[in-house]
Protein backbone atom coordinates (compact mmCIF):
# COMPACT_ATOMS: atom_id res chain seq x y z
CA UNK A 1 0.00 0.00 0.00
CA UNK A 2 2.72 2.64 1.01
CA UNK A 3 4.78 1.80 -1.86
CA UNK A 4 1.70 2.22 -4.14
CA UNK A 5 1.08 5.72 -2.82
CA UNK A 6 4.98 6.64 -3.01
CA UNK A 7 4.52 5.94 -6.83
CA UNK A 8 1.51 8.15 -7.35
CA UNK A 9 2.83 11.21 -6.03
CA UNK A 10 3.72 13.99 -7.76
CA UNK A 11 7.00 15.41 -7.78
CA UNK A 12 7.33 17.58 -4.80
CA UNK A 13 7.13 21.56 -5.40
CA UNK A 14 10.34 23.58 -4.24
CA UNK A 15 8.49 27.26 -2.75
CA UNK A 16 10.76 29.59 -1.59
CA UNK A 17 9.93 32.20 1.32
CA UNK A 18 12.11 34.97 1.84
CA UNK A 19 11.60 36.77 5.14
CA UNK A 20 11.35 33.51 6.75
CA UNK A 21 11.78 34.71 10.48
CA UNK A 22 9.21 37.33 9.87
CA UNK A 23 5.17 38.08 10.65
CA UNK A 24 4.10 37.52 7.49
CA UNK A 25 5.69 34.65 6.69
CA UNK A 26 4.83 32.97 10.04
CA UNK A 27 1.25 32.97 8.71
CA UNK A 28 1.80 31.67 5.67
CA UNK A 29 4.24 29.51 6.04
CA UNK A 30 1.17 27.17 7.33
CA UNK A 31 -1.25 27.77 4.92
CA UNK A 32 1.34 26.63 2.02
CA UNK A 33 2.50 23.40 3.89
CA UNK A 34 -1.44 22.82 4.46
CA UNK A 35 -1.66 22.40 0.42
CA UNK A 36 -4.22 25.60 0.26
CA UNK A 37 -2.21 26.84 -2.43
CA UNK A 38 -0.57 24.54 -4.88
CA UNK A 39 -3.13 22.04 -4.26
CA UNK A 40 -3.49 19.06 -1.64
CA UNK A 41 -1.78 16.30 -3.42
CA UNK A 42 0.67 18.18 -3.93
CA UNK A 43 3.87 17.43 -2.18
CA UNK A 44 6.10 20.62 -0.96
CA UNK A 45 9.85 21.09 -0.30
CA UNK A 46 9.88 24.86 1.79
CA UNK A 47 13.01 26.57 1.38
CA UNK A 48 13.29 29.21 3.86
CA UNK A 49 15.45 32.45 3.52
CA UNK A 50 16.67 35.42 6.09
CA UNK A 51 19.34 37.02 6.82
CA UNK A 52 22.13 36.10 8.93
CA UNK A 53 21.51 38.08 12.10
CA UNK A 54 17.99 36.26 12.39
CA UNK A 55 19.48 32.30 11.92
CA UNK A 56 18.51 31.54 15.66
CA UNK A 57 14.82 32.88 14.68
CA UNK A 58 14.70 30.87 11.58
CA UNK A 59 15.75 27.99 12.97
CA UNK A 60 13.04 28.11 15.64
CA UNK A 61 10.66 28.10 12.68
CA UNK A 62 11.75 25.17 11.24
CA UNK A 63 10.81 23.13 14.53
CA UNK A 64 8.10 24.63 14.98
CA UNK A 65 7.11 23.40 11.06
CA UNK A 66 8.48 20.23 11.78
CA UNK A 67 6.14 19.90 14.94
CA UNK A 68 3.68 20.40 13.22
CA UNK A 69 3.91 16.97 10.98
CA UNK A 70 2.30 18.65 7.93
CA UNK A 71 0.93 15.73 5.60
CA UNK A 72 2.30 17.20 2.18
CA UNK A 73 5.90 18.66 3.19
CA UNK A 74 8.31 16.20 1.82
CA UNK A 75 11.83 18.67 3.42
CA UNK A 76 12.28 22.16 4.84
CA UNK A 77 15.52 23.92 3.93
CA UNK A 78 16.61 27.23 6.16
CA UNK A 79 18.89 29.28 4.29
CA UNK A 80 21.15 32.35 5.07
CA UNK A 81 22.39 33.19 1.52
CA UNK A 82 20.91 33.80 -1.62
CA UNK A 83 22.42 30.71 -3.70
CA UNK A 84 21.25 27.34 -2.03
CA UNK A 85 17.15 29.47 -1.34
CA UNK A 86 17.26 30.21 -4.84
CA UNK A 87 18.31 26.72 -6.53
CA UNK A 88 15.85 24.87 -8.78
CA UNK A 89 13.13 26.89 -6.88
CA UNK A 90 9.24 26.75 -8.85
CA UNK A 91 7.43 29.17 -6.95
CA UNK A 92 8.90 32.24 -4.65
CA UNK A 93 7.37 34.51 -2.40
CA UNK A 94 9.47 37.07 -2.01
CA UNK A 95 8.51 39.11 1.54
CA UNK A 96 11.63 39.51 3.17
CA UNK A 97 12.28 43.02 3.35
CA UNK A 98 11.71 46.07 5.89
CA UNK A 99 8.32 47.17 6.90
CA UNK A 100 7.42 50.51 7.19
CA UNK A 101 6.56 52.33 11.03
CA UNK A 102 4.01 54.43 11.56
CA UNK A 103 3.66 58.08 9.51
CA UNK A 104 6.05 56.53 6.80
CA UNK A 105 4.86 55.66 3.27
CA UNK A 106 5.81 52.96 1.75
CA UNK A 107 7.53 54.43 -0.98
CA UNK A 108 9.88 55.74 2.22
CA UNK A 109 11.40 51.90 1.91
CA UNK A 110 12.06 52.25 -1.35
CA UNK A 111 16.09 52.97 -0.40
CA UNK A 112 16.07 50.11 1.51
CA UNK A 113 14.66 47.43 0.04
CA UNK A 114 15.07 48.09 -3.51
CA UNK A 115 18.37 46.52 -3.26
CA UNK A 116 17.13 43.10 -2.11
CA UNK A 117 15.22 43.02 -4.71
CA UNK A 118 18.12 43.80 -7.49
CA UNK A 119 20.28 41.04 -5.87
CA UNK A 120 17.43 38.51 -5.94
CA UNK A 121 16.52 39.39 -9.33
CA UNK A 122 20.24 37.93 -10.06
CA UNK A 123 19.75 35.25 -7.75
CA UNK A 124 16.88 34.07 -9.72
CA UNK A 125 18.49 34.33 -12.83
CA UNK A 126 21.36 32.50 -11.83
CA UNK A 127 19.78 29.38 -9.45
CA UNK A 128 16.32 28.80 -9.97
CA UNK A 129 14.33 27.02 -12.77
CA UNK A 130 13.33 29.20 -16.10
CA UNK A 131 9.81 28.47 -15.40
CA UNK A 132 9.57 29.67 -11.71
CA UNK A 133 6.45 32.04 -10.45
CA UNK A 134 7.50 34.83 -8.58
CA UNK A 135 5.04 36.79 -6.23
CA UNK A 136 6.68 40.50 -4.65
CA UNK A 137 4.97 40.85 -1.71
CA UNK A 138 8.23 43.33 -0.02
CA UNK A 139 7.17 46.86 -0.34
CA UNK A 140 6.60 49.21 -2.56
CA UNK A 141 5.78 45.93 -4.05
CA UNK A 142 5.00 47.13 -7.83
CA UNK A 143 8.58 48.40 -8.28
CA UNK A 144 10.39 46.31 -6.50
CA UNK A 145 8.79 43.34 -8.78
CA UNK A 146 9.93 45.61 -11.90
CA UNK A 147 13.71 45.28 -10.46
CA UNK A 148 13.46 41.70 -9.53
CA UNK A 149 12.33 41.50 -13.22
CA UNK A 150 14.76 43.43 -14.92
CA UNK A 151 17.49 41.55 -12.87
CA UNK A 152 16.56 38.46 -13.76
CA UNK A 153 15.96 38.75 -17.52
CA UNK A 154 16.43 37.19 -20.04
CA UNK A 155 16.35 34.00 -18.36
CA UNK A 156 12.83 35.04 -16.65
CA UNK A 157 10.64 36.06 -18.60
CA UNK A 158 8.73 39.47 -16.71
CA UNK A 159 5.69 38.32 -17.12
CA UNK A 160 6.82 35.15 -14.54
CA UNK A 161 6.57 38.04 -11.93
CA UNK A 162 3.38 39.78 -10.12
CA UNK A 163 3.59 42.63 -7.15
CA UNK A 164 0.34 41.80 -4.62
CA UNK A 165 -2.83 43.90 -4.94
CA UNK A 166 -4.76 40.91 -3.50
CA UNK A 167 -4.71 42.37 -0.07
CA UNK A 168 -6.25 45.95 -1.48
CA UNK A 169 -8.82 43.82 -3.15
CA UNK A 170 -9.67 41.48 -0.15
CA UNK A 171 -9.94 44.56 1.77
CA UNK A 172 -12.61 46.26 -0.64
CA UNK A 173 -14.42 43.03 -0.39
CA UNK A 174 -14.52 43.08 3.17
CA UNK A 175 -15.66 46.35 3.63
CA UNK A 176 -18.10 46.05 0.77
CA UNK A 177 -19.59 43.02 3.06
CA UNK A 178 -19.69 44.94 6.16
CA UNK A 179 -21.32 48.47 4.82
CA UNK A 180 -23.86 46.76 2.18
CA UNK A 181 -24.72 43.29 4.49
CA UNK A 182 -23.65 40.66 2.88
CA UNK A 183 -22.54 38.29 5.08
CA UNK A 184 -20.24 36.38 3.05
CA UNK A 185 -17.18 38.77 1.90
CA UNK A 186 -15.55 35.73 -0.28
CA UNK A 187 -18.61 36.29 -2.80
CA UNK A 188 -17.95 40.33 -3.53
CA UNK A 189 -16.23 39.60 -6.80
CA UNK A 190 -15.03 42.05 -9.88
CA UNK A 191 -13.40 44.24 -7.03
CA UNK A 192 -10.58 46.00 -9.56
CA UNK A 193 -7.34 47.48 -7.87
CA UNK A 194 -5.66 50.10 -10.06
CA UNK A 195 -2.07 51.21 -10.12
CA UNK A 196 -0.08 51.06 -7.00
CA UNK A 197 0.14 49.38 -3.65
CA UNK A 198 0.00 52.60 -1.92
CA UNK A 199 -1.91 55.36 -0.80
CA UNK A 200 -2.46 56.59 -4.57
CA UNK A 201 -4.07 52.91 -5.67
CA UNK A 202 -7.56 53.35 -7.43
CA UNK A 203 -10.14 50.71 -5.61
CA UNK A 204 -12.62 50.69 -8.77
CA UNK A 205 -16.49 48.94 -7.12
CA UNK A 206 -18.36 50.37 -10.45
CA UNK A 207 -18.51 46.65 -11.79
CA UNK A 208 -18.72 44.90 -8.23
CA UNK A 209 -20.58 41.67 -8.15
CA UNK A 210 -22.45 39.57 -5.15
CA UNK A 211 -23.17 36.07 -5.76
CA UNK A 212 -22.91 36.80 -9.37
CA UNK A 213 -25.64 39.82 -9.16
CA UNK A 214 -24.62 43.17 -9.93
CA UNK A 215 -24.91 45.56 -7.06
CA UNK A 216 -26.89 48.07 -7.48
CA UNK A 217 -24.52 50.63 -6.10
CA UNK A 218 -21.87 51.47 -8.91
CA UNK A 219 -20.80 55.01 -8.19
CA UNK A 220 -17.31 55.75 -7.19
CA UNK A 221 -17.24 56.63 -3.71
CA UNK A 222 -14.35 58.29 -2.10
CA UNK A 223 -14.82 57.50 1.50
CA UNK A 224 -14.38 53.72 0.55
CA UNK A 225 -11.52 54.57 -1.57
CA UNK A 226 -9.67 56.83 0.70
CA UNK A 227 -10.37 53.87 3.43
CA UNK A 228 -8.90 51.29 1.37
CA UNK A 229 -5.96 53.62 0.32
CA UNK A 230 -5.60 54.27 4.24
CA UNK A 231 -5.98 50.75 5.15
CA UNK A 232 -2.66 49.82 5.68
CA UNK A 233 -1.69 52.59 7.92
CA UNK A 234 -4.56 51.91 10.04
CA UNK A 235 -3.64 48.85 10.56
CA UNK A 236 0.33 49.73 11.75
CA UNK A 237 -1.30 52.53 14.11
CA UNK A 238 -3.63 49.76 16.01
CA UNK A 239 -0.91 47.13 15.61
CA UNK A 240 2.54 48.90 16.11
CA UNK A 241 3.21 46.49 13.13
CA UNK A 242 1.85 46.45 9.68
CA UNK A 243 -0.53 43.64 8.57
CA UNK A 244 0.47 40.33 8.54
CA UNK A 245 -2.16 37.46 8.91
CA UNK A 246 -4.13 39.41 6.14
CA UNK A 247 -1.36 39.75 3.78
CA UNK A 248 -0.29 36.25 4.20
CA UNK A 249 -4.15 35.01 3.07
CA UNK A 250 -3.75 37.61 0.26
CA UNK A 251 -0.17 36.23 -0.87
CA UNK A 252 -1.79 32.60 -0.62
CA UNK A 253 -5.09 33.25 -2.68
CA UNK A 254 -2.35 35.45 -5.07
CA UNK A 255 0.18 32.45 -5.85
CA UNK A 256 -3.28 29.94 -5.45
CA UNK A 257 -4.78 31.75 -8.59
CA UNK A 258 -1.73 31.59 -10.16
CA UNK A 259 -1.12 28.51 -10.19
CA UNK A 260 -4.49 26.96 -10.28
CA UNK A 261 -6.05 29.84 -12.80
CA UNK A 262 -9.45 31.25 -11.27
CA UNK A 263 -12.69 31.86 -13.32
CA UNK A 264 -13.12 35.24 -11.39
CA UNK A 265 -11.38 38.36 -12.04
CA UNK A 266 -8.40 39.30 -9.97
CA UNK A 267 -6.33 42.11 -9.12
CA UNK A 268 -2.52 42.04 -9.49
CA UNK A 269 0.24 44.27 -10.36
CA UNK A 270 1.80 42.94 -13.49
CA UNK A 271 4.04 44.30 -16.41
CA UNK A 272 1.87 46.75 -18.64
CA UNK A 273 2.27 46.53 -22.05
CA UNK A 274 0.52 49.78 -22.83
CA UNK A 275 -2.63 48.35 -21.69
CA UNK A 276 -5.43 51.20 -20.39
CA UNK A 277 -2.34 53.87 -21.36
CA UNK A 278 -0.36 52.99 -18.67
CA UNK A 279 3.40 53.21 -20.00
CA UNK A 280 4.93 49.62 -20.71
CA UNK A 281 7.44 48.36 -18.19
CA UNK A 282 5.68 49.78 -14.88
CA UNK A 283 4.41 46.73 -12.36
CA UNK A 284 0.56 48.08 -12.73
CA UNK A 285 -2.11 46.54 -10.69
CA UNK A 286 -4.50 45.40 -13.30
CA UNK A 287 -7.77 43.39 -13.42
CA UNK A 288 -5.93 39.98 -14.60
CA UNK A 289 -8.16 36.88 -16.35
CA UNK A 290 -5.61 33.54 -15.38
CA UNK A 291 -7.77 30.77 -17.44
CA UNK A 292 -7.88 27.62 -15.81
CA UNK A 293 -6.57 25.50 -18.81
CA UNK A 294 -3.72 27.79 -19.87
CA UNK A 295 -2.49 29.16 -16.48
CA UNK A 296 -1.48 32.45 -17.78
CA UNK A 297 -2.64 35.39 -16.29
CA UNK A 298 -3.96 38.18 -19.37
CA UNK A 299 -4.68 41.71 -18.52
CA UNK A 300 -8.82 41.98 -19.20
CA UNK A 301 -8.86 45.07 -21.13
CA UNK A 302 -12.95 44.93 -21.13
CA UNK A 303 -13.48 47.71 -18.67
CA UNK A 304 -15.14 51.12 -19.75
CA UNK A 305 -13.30 53.89 -17.50
CA UNK A 306 -15.14 57.15 -16.71
CA UNK A 307 -13.54 60.20 -16.19
CA UNK A 308 -13.18 59.93 -12.55
CA UNK A 309 -11.55 56.75 -13.47
CA UNK A 310 -9.19 57.91 -15.68
CA UNK A 311 -8.15 61.07 -13.13
CA UNK A 312 -7.15 58.19 -10.23
CA UNK A 313 -5.35 55.96 -12.66
CA UNK A 314 -2.88 59.15 -13.75
CA UNK A 315 -2.38 59.66 -10.34
CA UNK A 316 -1.34 56.42 -9.72
CA UNK A 317 0.81 55.98 -12.88
CA UNK A 318 2.89 59.06 -12.08
CA UNK A 319 3.55 57.93 -8.90
CA UNK A 320 4.87 54.67 -10.34
CA UNK A 321 6.97 56.30 -12.44
CA UNK A 322 8.56 58.45 -10.19
CA UNK A 323 9.03 55.04 -7.74
CA UNK A 324 10.49 53.54 -11.14
CA UNK A 325 13.36 56.91 -11.62
CA UNK A 326 14.50 56.44 -8.21
CA UNK A 327 14.75 52.54 -7.67
CA UNK A 328 16.39 52.84 -11.21
CA UNK A 329 18.71 55.57 -10.14
CA UNK A 330 19.60 53.50 -6.61
CA UNK A 331 20.26 50.39 -8.35
CA UNK A 332 23.27 51.77 -10.13
CA UNK A 333 25.50 52.54 -6.92
P1 LIG B 1 9.05 41.54 9.20
O1 LIG B 1 10.02 42.60 9.57
O2 LIG B 1 8.24 40.91 10.27
O3 LIG B 1 9.81 40.39 8.43
C1 LIG B 1 10.64 40.65 7.36
C2 LIG B 1 11.75 39.62 7.38
O4 LIG B 1 12.52 39.81 6.21
C3 LIG B 1 12.69 39.77 8.58
O5 LIG B 1 12.84 38.53 9.25
C4 LIG B 1 13.99 40.22 7.92
O6 LIG B 1 15.15 39.76 8.61
C5 LIG B 1 13.85 39.56 6.55
N1 LIG B 1 14.74 40.11 5.54
C6 LIG B 1 15.25 41.36 5.41
N2 LIG B 1 16.10 41.43 4.37
C7 LIG B 1 16.09 40.20 3.80
C8 LIG B 1 16.76 39.65 2.69
N3 LIG B 1 17.62 40.37 1.95
N4 LIG B 1 16.54 38.36 2.38
C9 LIG B 1 15.70 37.60 3.12
N5 LIG B 1 15.05 38.06 4.21
C10 LIG B 1 15.23 39.35 4.54
O7 LIG B 1 8.12 42.17 8.05
P2 LIG B 1 6.73 41.61 7.50
O8 LIG B 1 5.64 42.18 8.33
O9 LIG B 1 6.82 40.14 7.30
O10 LIG B 1 6.66 42.38 6.09
C11 LIG B 1 7.55 42.06 5.05
C12 LIG B 1 7.34 43.01 3.88
O11 LIG B 1 6.05 42.84 3.30
C13 LIG B 1 7.44 44.49 4.23
O12 LIG B 1 8.14 45.17 3.19
C14 LIG B 1 6.00 44.93 4.26
O13 LIG B 1 5.85 46.32 4.04
C15 LIG B 1 5.46 44.12 3.10
N6 LIG B 1 3.99 43.96 3.04
C16 LIG B 1 3.41 44.02 1.81
C17 LIG B 1 2.04 43.84 1.69
C18 LIG B 1 1.36 43.92 0.35
O14 LIG B 1 0.13 43.95 0.33
N7 LIG B 1 2.05 43.95 -0.77
C19 LIG B 1 1.28 43.60 2.83
C20 LIG B 1 1.90 43.54 4.08
C21 LIG B 1 3.27 43.74 4.17
C1 LIG C 1 -0.39 46.80 3.94
O1 LIG C 1 -1.06 47.25 3.01
O2 LIG C 1 -0.91 46.46 5.02
C2 LIG C 1 1.09 46.62 3.76
O3 LIG C 1 1.53 47.13 2.55
C3 LIG C 1 1.87 47.15 4.91
C4 LIG C 1 1.86 48.65 4.94
O4 LIG C 1 2.94 49.23 5.03
O5 LIG C 1 0.78 49.25 4.87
Amino acid sequence: MMAQKEETEKPALKVLITGSAGQIAYSLIPIVARGDVFGHDQPIILHLLDIPPMKTVLDGVVMEIQDCAFQLLRGIHAFVEEGPAFQDIDAAFLVGSMPRKEGMERKDLLAANVKIFKSQGQALANFAKPTVKVLVVGNPANTNAMIAAKYAAPKIPATSFSAMTRLDQNRTAGLISREKGLSDASEVKRVIIWGNHSSTQFPDVSNVTYKGEKLPFTAHDPEMISLIQKRGAAVIAARKLSSAMSAAKAAADHMHDLHHGSYDIVSMGVVSEGQYGVPAGLFFSFPVQICPHVKKWKIDESFQLDDFAKERIAITTKELMEERDDALKACEV
